[in-house]
C-alpha cells in the first residue's frame, strides 16, 4: 500500500450484522431488515463506516442463509428487495457502505440451479456442481463408497448419494449445501452477473464466504484425490484438495476484472479463507495483482483448538502474540489486515479471550478492543461485541439449533464419545453462542421482540445491555465510540508501522505504531495481576496518555485487563 495514496478502508472500522438475531420487527422472533432499518441509529452513533450483513437471500435455512436458494432476491422472513434499497439508500445517506454475504462456494440444494442438475446425467447444468460416481470396484451406497474420503466441515462426508442417478454430489458443508463447480466457466459468468447486479443496485462490495474453498484439486481425467486419514475415523482430511486450490488466483483475478475493475473506487472486498497462510494472504490483497483487498485468516481462532475445535485447548497469549505478530509483518509493505475476534461462527470474545468474571468484564471486553483496534489493518465488530455480550449459559442439547453444533453432536455421540463430554465443547465453542439475540434493553426479550426470540437472550441482559451503556461514559459502548473515532482522527492508528514488543511476556501484550515523526505506545495487560509497566516499558514514562480504559490510579502500573494508549515523545 503506497502511503501517500492509502485506501478509504484504511481508516475504516466494519460493523457486521448477523439479521436473524440483530432486531425482530414484526414479532416473528427472527430478525430483519426492518428491525435493521430500525437500530441503525446505534451504527451512527457507534461511529462505524460499512455494514457487512450476513444473508438475507431465499433460503430453506438449513445454516441460517448460508444455503441460498435465489441469489437475486430476499427471504420473506427477512424482509423485501425493497427494504434493501432503503437500507442501501439510508446507510449512504448517513455516510455508510453496505457490503453484501457473497456466498458462492456453495447453493442451497434447493436452488434451481442444483435442482436443475439434480434432475438427470444429461442436464445442461449437470456439470455446474461437483457430480461424481461411486468408487471404483463399490456400489452407490456401500459403506466407503464416497468418490473421496473427505470429511465434512460439518461432520460426515462430505459427498451425499443422489439414489435417481446413482451418482454423488460434493458439499464441503451440510448436505443442503452442494459445492460449485467452478471449472464450469459458465457458473463463473452467472456468478459475476449476480454480483454485477448487485453493485448496479448500490451495494459497495461484498463478504466473500469461504472463497479459498472454490478451486478443486481436479485431474485431467475428472479423479479428486483422497485426503490424509484422520484418527478415530473412517474419513480423511480433504482440504489439501480445496483449501487455496491451483486455480484459486485466477477465478479471484478474473472476478475482479469482470465485476470491479471497470468501476469506481469506494467499494471493499473482504474474503473469508480458512487455513489461509500469511504467504497466501500477502498474495491474495497484493493491489497490484487485483484479487481482494483484505482477507480473514483464521489462526489466531484456532489458538484454542486441538485436532478439531471442539478438542478444546487453553489459550496461551504468547501463541496469540506471536500470532498477531506474524501477520501484521507479513503484511506489511504489501497487502493488509482484517482484524476481528468473533463473528457469528466464534464463541463470544470476552468469554474466550477476555474474562467474563463480574470483576473482569467489563475491563476486559474493553481491553481487548483496544489491542485489536490499535492494530494495523481493518476491525470487524461483531454485533453485541460494543457492549461486551457473553457466551450464554447452554444447558442441554435442546438449547442449540446450529446446523455444525448438531450434526457435531449425532457424529460424536454415535462414535462412542460421552455425550456430557460432547455437550461441555459445545457450551464453550457452539455457534449458537455468538447468535443469541443482541441486548437492546432490560425488557423481556432484551427489546429484541415483541414475541418469542428464536435463540433464548441471554438472561445477562438485565444487567448487560445497550440502552444501559448508551449514556454511561464508562460503558464498554462508550469505549468502543472512542477507538473507532481514533481511527477515523489519528492517520498513525490507521497507517504506522506495527512493531510488537515484549514477545516474550505471558501476560502484557505491547506495541507500538509509527508513521513520520509520530509514534504510539499501546500496552495490554491481559491478565488479573498488576504489572509493572515502567518497568517493563520505560518509554511509557514520558509518554501522554491519548486512550485508555480505565481511570489511572497509579502511572506506573498497568491494572488487571488496563490498556493504555500512549503518544511518545
Ligand atoms: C462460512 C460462514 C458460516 C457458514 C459456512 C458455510 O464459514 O461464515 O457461517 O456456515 O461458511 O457457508
Amino acid at each position: 500500500m503506497a502511503a501517500d495514496q492509502p485506501a478509504w478502508w484504511t481508516s475504516a472500522v466494519v460493523y457486521q450484522i448477523y439479521p436473524r438475531s440483530f432486531m425482530d420487527s414484526d414479532g416473528d422472533g427472527i430478525g430483519d431488515l426492518g428491525g435493521v432499518l430500525a437500530r441503525l441509529d446505534h451504527l451512527t452513533d457507534l461511529g462505524v463506516d460499512v455494514l457487512w450483513l450476513s444473508p438475507v437471500y431465499p433460503s430453506p435455512q438449513a445454516d441460517n442463509g448460508y444455503d441460498i436458494s435465489d441469489y437475486q432476491d430476499i427471504d420473506p422472513l427477512f424482509g423485501s428487495l425493497t427494504q434493501l434499497d432503503e437500507l442501501i439508500a439510508a446507510l449512504h445517506a448517513r455516510g455508510m457502505k453496505l457490503l453484501m454475504d457473497l456466498v458462492v462456494n456453495h447453493t442451497s440444494d434447493e436452488h434451481p440451479w442444483f435442482v436443475e442438475s439434480r434432475s438427470s446425467r444429461t442436464s445442461p447444468k449437470r456439470d455446474w456442481y461437483w457430480w461424481r460416481p461411486p468408487r471404483p470396484g463399490m456400489a452407490a451406497g456401500d459403506p466407503g463408497a464416497e468418490p473421496t474420503n473427505w470429511q465434512s466441515h460439518f461432520s460426515g462426508p462430505t459427498w451425499t448419494l443422489d439414489p435417481e442417478s446413482g451418482e454423488y454430489y460434493l458439499h464441503l458443508f451440510d448436505r443442503k449445501q452442494p459445492d460449485l463447480n467452478w471449472e464450469n466457466p459458465e457458473v463463473r459468468q452467472a456468478v459475476y452477473a449476480m454480483m454485477r447486479w448487485w453493485l448496479d443496485r448500490g451495494v459497495d462490495g461484498f463478504r466473500m464466504d469461504v472463497i479459498n474453498m472454490i478451486s478443486k484439486d481436479v485431474a485431467a481425467d475428472g479423479h479428486l484425490h483422497d485426503g490424509p486419514p484422520i484418527p478415530g475415523t473412517s474419513l480423511g482430511d480433504g482440504s489439501g484438495s480445496f483449501l487455496n486450490g491451483p486455480r484459486i488466483h485466477e477465478f479471484l483475478a478474473e472476478m475482479h476484472r469482470e465485476v470491479f475493475a471497470e468501476r469506481n473506487g469506494g467499494l471493499l472486498t473482504v474474503g473469508e479463507m480458512p487455513g489461509v497462510t500469511v504467504e497466501e494472504a500477502r498474495l491474495f490483497t497484493d493491489p497490484a495483482r487485483a484479487e481482494v483487498d483484505m482477507v480473514f485468516q483464521f489462526e489466531h481462532v484456532g489458538l484454542d483448538h486441538g485436532a478439531s475445535k471442539w478438542d478444546l485447548r487453553p489459550l496461551k497469549m504468547r501463541d496469540l502474540k506471536a500470532s498477531f505478530g506474524r501477520w501484521q509483518a507479513g503484511l506489511a509493505d504489501v497487502g493488509w489486515n482484517s482484524l476481528y475476534w468473533d463473528n457469528h461462527d466464534q464463541p463470544r470474545a470476552v468469554s474466550r479471550f477476555g474474562d467474563d468474571s463480574p470483576a473482569f468484564r467489563r475491563n476486559s471486553a474493553t481491553c481487548l478492543a483496544t489491542l485489536l483496534h490499535l492494530h494495523r489493518g481493518t476491525p470487524y465488530v461483531y454485533q453485541g461485541q460494543e457492549i461486551g455480550m457473553a457466551n450464554h449459559p447452554f444447558r442441554t442439547l435442546d438449547d442449540f439449533a446450529d446446523v455444525e453444533s448438531l450434526n457435531h453432536y449425532v457424529h460424536a455421540v454415535s462414535a462412542g464419545e460421552d455425550a456430557e463430554h460432547v455437550l461441555v465443547a459445545l457450551r464453550r465453542m457452539s455457534r449458537d453462542n455468538g447468535r443469541t439475540p443482541v441486548q437492546w434493553d432490560a425488557s423481556p426479550s432484551a427489546g429484541f421482540t415483541t414475541g418469542t426470540p428464536w435463540l433464548p437472550v441471554n438472561p445477562d441482559h438485565l444487567e448487560w445491555n445497550a440502552e444501559r451503556q448508551r449514556t454511561d461514559d464508562t460503558s464498554v459502548l462508550a469505549h468502543y465510540r472512542r477507538l473507532i473515532a481514533l481511527r477515523h482522527e489519528e492517520p498513525v492508528v490507521a497507517l504506522g508501522a506495527f512493531a510488537m514488543l515484549l514477545p516474550d511476556h505471558d501476560e502484557v501484550y505491547a506495541f507500538s505504531r509509527s508513521l513520520n515523526d509520530d509514534a504510539l505506545l499501546v500496552a495490554c495487560n491481559l491478565g488479573r495481576r498488576p504489572q509493572p509497566l515502567f518497568e517493563l516499558l520505560p518509554q511509557a514514562k514520558d509518554a501522554s496518555l491519548v486512550l485508555g480504559n480505565l481511570p489511572i490510579d497509579e502511572a506506573a502500573v498497568l491494572a488487571p485487563w488496563e490498556a493504555r494508549v500512549l503518544r511518545l515523545r
